[in-house]
């Protein structure tokens, strides 16, 4: 038999070895997750940061989650305008749902401590840290940006990720009757300016990276725990950070133009992006970690390509 065929052979029996049972009856469908139709996070306790800004991924997540059958929500940002109406909103919609609202620096080492600390003495449990806080930083050439400015970024969108996780972790490794064993979804929201160039300013890009690799050593650091760490890589979303943007377009008449360069010709909006984020919450993405999820149209599935200018 050639080296081929044989490593054919030894891939074939690992799939289905040849003593294995070749009984007519189908095998049942091992499953992690509850049914796939929903409420696909009952009784999960979920924190979310960035959540104040009305057009934002951190609202319309809370939405989701709380929809999808969530004991309790933070709804978190260090702007508080909008968090009680937020609350209201989605205790209205899904009374099933406990929301509370805080106010604090997404960075702040002692304030992130203190809410998961608060879930955990309220409810027993984390299962969810949504880390989506984050900031543009100033539009500008890499030369002419300060280091304290450069920092600020870095502070803002990275060290907010990594003090999720640090706090998170261990709360999600806590057990309870109604949570027999350790489990947990860190998400942090990184962005395709974090997988390569030209969607953003040089700091906003190397924060955004800096996302997608904290995703990729802490679940390794997480290995046998059944805590799951992973990044969302959005597009160009309609939301606050993105607003002057949309209407500057819809002011020139140039929406048509919005997204031309991602395949489904268009941005998106934040429901859009919250979906992923619930589907990474819940134990429907059981098997899901480390990963960067681009959330994109397929913009990052392309290379640079401009019709009639390839020679
Ligand atoms: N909108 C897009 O096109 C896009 C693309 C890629 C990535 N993102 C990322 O998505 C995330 C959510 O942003 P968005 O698009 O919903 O924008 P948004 O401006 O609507 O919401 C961001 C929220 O984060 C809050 N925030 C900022 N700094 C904070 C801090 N230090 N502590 C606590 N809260 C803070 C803001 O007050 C705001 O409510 C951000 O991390 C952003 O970088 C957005």
């Amino acid at each position: 038999m050639s080296d081929a065929a044989r490593r054919v052979q030894a891939l074939g029996n690992q799939i289905a070895p040849p003593n294995s049972s070749s009984s007519p009856s189908t095998p049942e469908i091992k499953k992690i997750a509850g049914k796939s139709v929903g409420p696909r996070v009952e009784g999960k306790v979920v924190i979310i940061t960035g959540a104040n800004s009305p057009l934002g991924i951190g609202r319309a997540s809370a939405h989701l989650f709380a929809e999808n059958g969530a004991k309790a929500v933070y709804i978190c940002d260090f702007d508080g305008t909008h968090l009680a109406a937020h609350k209201q909103e989605i205790e209205t919609l899904y009374p099933a749902t406990e929301v509370h609202t805080r106010q604090f620096d997404a960075a702040d080492e002692k304030a992130v401590k203190a809410v998961v600390d608060d879930a955990v003495k309220t409810y027993g449990r984390l299962d969810v840290f949504f880390a989506n806080a984050g900031v543009v930083g100033p539009h500008a050439p890499f030369t002419q940006v300060g280091k304290e400015e450069f920092m600020k970024v870095l502070d803002t969108n990275v060290s907010s990720v990594f003090l999720a996780a640090k706090y998170a972790a261990p709360a999600m490794h806590l057990t309870t009757p109604s949570k027999p064993s350790p489990s947990g979804s860190i998400i942090g929201t990184a962005s395709v300016a974090g997988l390569r160039s030209n969607a953003g300013s040089t700091p906003y890009s190397a924060s955004k990276a800096a996302v997608i690799s904290l995703a990729q050593t802490i679940a390794y650091q997480l290995s046998g725990t059944n805590i799951r760490v992973n990044a969302i890589c959005p597009g160009l979303i309609e939301t606050g950070m993105t607003a002057p943007t949309f209407e500057a377009a819809r002011a020139r008449g140039t929406t048509r133009k919005i997204g031309q360069l991602n395949p489904l010709k268009r941005g998106a909006v934040a429901d859009e992006v919250a979906r992923v984020a619930l589907f990474l919450g819940s134990d429907e993405a059981s098997y899901v970690n480390g990963q960067a999820w681009a959330v994109d149209g397929g913009l990052s599935a392309g290379h640079p390509y401009v019709l009639g200018k390839m020679a």
